[in-house]
């Protein structure tokens, strides 16, 4: 019996940081995570690898795609604390460039600790990092995008 004591996760309005583009990245990211989730409760073994394959790349794009948008519009807005936000970003893409290179060399299988490790990175980074500046975006004078 394959671990279930990871929660699927959903999306609700109180995690959009105010940028239709960011939130639907954010959403994407949710579906790959749930994808994989499924895929780990239900798949045999052969198809965990693939899923884990695609999972990861889908991933990676993610993370280049998403953070290089969020970080021209926290430019943009003229968010202070941008330099911080940037090296946390990269972190995680160290991260997950390790997972990739880890599951290319030894063709591990699928396993629970990256789901639980790439969703606790998720979900506090988007509460508590992304949500600043949404607060900042909120708070200028202009209020302006
Ligand atoms: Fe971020
Ligand atoms: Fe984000």
């Amino acid at each position: 019996v394959r671990e279930a004591s990871v929660p699927y996760i959903e999306w609700d309005t109180s995690l959009s940081v105010g940028v239709d583009e960011l939130d639907q990245q954010h959403r994407h990211f949710m579906q790959v995570l749930n994808y994989l989730h499924d895929r780990l409760l239900r798949a045999p073994g052969h198809e965990l690898l693939e899923a884990r394959r695609l999972t990861i790349e889908g991933l990676q794009e993610y993370v280049d795609e998403h953070f290089a948008a969020e970080e021209r519009y926290m430019h943009h807005i003229g968010y202070p604390d941008l330099p911080r936000h940037r090296r946390l970003h990269e972190e995680f893409t160290a991260r997950v460039r390790g997972f990739r290179s880890a599951m290319e060399g030894a063709g591990q299988l699928l396993s629970s600790e990256l789901m639980k490790e790439l969703l606790t990175w998720f979900h506090q980074h988007l509460t508590t990092e992304d949500r600043k500046y949404r607060q900042y975006a909120a708070s200028r004078p202009q209020n302006a995008t």
